[in-house]
């Protein structure tokens, strides 16, 4: 290992890329960036100023020659064809028992197969979920890898000093073979989308029902997020319902337009929990809330032809109690169902997944770092077989204490015509899955009936079909 090689080298020099290498070479390793636009390369050597630690490059020869042995290099590039196309490219420069990383969000079938394709080259690959935005990538994310765990290994005291550390612990473990890290982050997605769409959905309530002006929304989030909800988005939403329009009076998020865009994460995570048979409505329905907020026109031509009532006004103080109390439970849904998710998936996919290791790497540096993952992990550190969150029992108190504001907001929403489908989607998932008996004797009754598809019975073992209406 030459002297004056580089520890560490990184592909994508875009804002993710710039700052993750920063944070590299912050971290005394010394990295070296390779990206085909030079204004990226020179923004970056810009950036690094004098040290010695971080350099960049648009020749592919210049960047692979500068790593010291093996090398280990990190694609920050867009999910998709790019990862193949930069592998591609990369390929004829590397040696036996290089090692790359996936950085992006790319879909875990992808890195399965790359992670075939590679092996058979002598080289080790691996995803690696990172989540935390520009600023995470800068001054620490939460990384979730996963696949080659000699790979890992090497990469390891890198992926330590860099990432978000939560009470001195680095937000980073190595997750499981294969997909397993793309996968934790497709999931970890699909729960930001569920919380997401719960705050904004309460932001509203707020709005429509008790009247609260930006001030007050401001100063109420800021007040969830020094209690149970403390969190990244809650935090985050406090600090936009304060920001002023610099383009004219008023508050910049008033001006927004109400179409939200995505760029499939949280829509992988329902689809593949469709395929898996595991029940995951909170995420579904925010995946959902994006694609009817994209149809604007037709919401708009729509509205025109319909009145809806006008919401009764409550208490202020009512009304932000039971919204905090409704909020807390159907984030505790979310993130039941997400774990639920990736319980299944473990299984399925052969990840062998620690639930409460991922809770661990997520209670900083992510975008779904909450106080609450600090419960969640606790959960499940005492029972690492436990189904399903709601079945904690440290998690049965917290639901018993805030499903009653959640029933009462639901039927607020529906009476008043104010949407609260993350909301109404968590609690009709929790009474569901809590239900000893749901009437899904009928539909089975129903199929026999149209289609002989046989049913089951509660008194008799065996597999039962009858002539219906004989
Ligand atoms: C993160 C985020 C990030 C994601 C954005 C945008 O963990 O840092 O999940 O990876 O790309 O949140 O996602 P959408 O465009 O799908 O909203």
């Amino acid at each position: 290992m030459g002297q004056d090689k580089y520890d560490f080298g990184l592909i994508g020099l875009g804002v993710m890329g710039r700052n993750f290498i920063l944070n590299v070479a912050d971290n005394n390793f010394k990295a070296f960036g390779y990206d085909l636009d030079e204004e990226k390369v020179s923004a970056l050597q810009e950036e690094g100023g004098d040290t010695a630690r971080v350099d960049a490059t648009s020749d592919i020869v210049t960047f692979v020659a500068a790593l010291a042995q093996p090398r280990k290099i990190m694609l920050l590039v867009p999910a998709g064809k790019i990862v193949d196309a930069v592998i591609e490219n990369l390929l004829p420069h590397l040696e036996k028992d290089d090692i790359i990383i996936d950085g992006g969000n790319s879909f875990f079938t992808d890195t399965d197969r790359r992670e075939a394709y590679l092996q058979s080259k002598g080289i080790h690959f691996f995803g690696a979920g990172v989540s935390g935005g520009a600023k995470g990538a800068r001054k620490g994310p939460s990384i979730m890898p996963g696949g080659s765990k000699p790979g890992y290994r090497e990469v390891q005291p890198i992926f330590e000093a860099v990432a978000a550390k939560f009470k001195g612990e680095p937000c980073v473990a190595y997750l499981g073979p294969k997909s397993a890290g793309n996968y934790v982050k497709m999931v970890h997605n699909g729960i930001e989308y569920g919380l997401m769409q719960l705050t904004s959905e309460i932001y509203d309530l707020l709005k429509k029902a008790g009247d609260f002006n930006n001030d007050e929304l401001h100063e109420t989030f800021a007040a969830w997020n020094n209690g149970r909800l403390q969190s990244f988005l809650v935090e985050i939403t406090a600090e936009i319902l304060k920001q002023e329009d610099d383009q004219g009076p008023g508050r910049l998020v008033d001006k927004i337009l109400d179409k939200a865009k995505q760029k499939g994460t949280g829509k992988w995570t329902s689809q593949n929990a469709m395929d898996l048979g595991i029940p995951i409505p909170s995420i579904d329905i925010a995946v959902s809330m994006r694609e009817i907020s994209a149809l604007k026109e037709e919401r708009v031509n729509a509205d025109k032809l319909y009145d809806r009532p006008t919401p009764t006004a409550m208490d202020k103080d009512v009304l932000a109690k039971m919204a905090e109390e409704a909020l807390y439970f159907s984030f505790i849904v979310t993130y039941a169902q997400g774990l639920h998710q990736l319980a299944d998936a473990s299984k399925e996919y052969g990840y062998d997944l620690d639930l409460a290791v991922i809770s661990k790497i997520w209670r900083a540096g992510c975008i779904i770092r909450a106080g609450l993952l600090e419960d969640i992990a606790l959960a499940y550190n005492s029972d690492t077989t436990l189904p399903n969150l709601l079945v904690a029992p440290t998690f049965v108190e917290k639901i018993k204490s805030t499903v009653d504001a959640a029933r009462e907001l639901v039927a607020y929403s529906a009476k008043n015509g104010v949407p609260l489908p993350g909301l109404s989607n968590s609690l009709t998932y929790f009474d569901a899955y809590t239900s000893g008996r749901l009437p899904l004797n009928l539909i089975q009754a129903q199929r026999d009936h149209f289609g002989s598809h046989t049913y089951e019975r509660t008194d008799k073992e065996g597999i039962f079909h009858t002539a219906w209406g004989a």
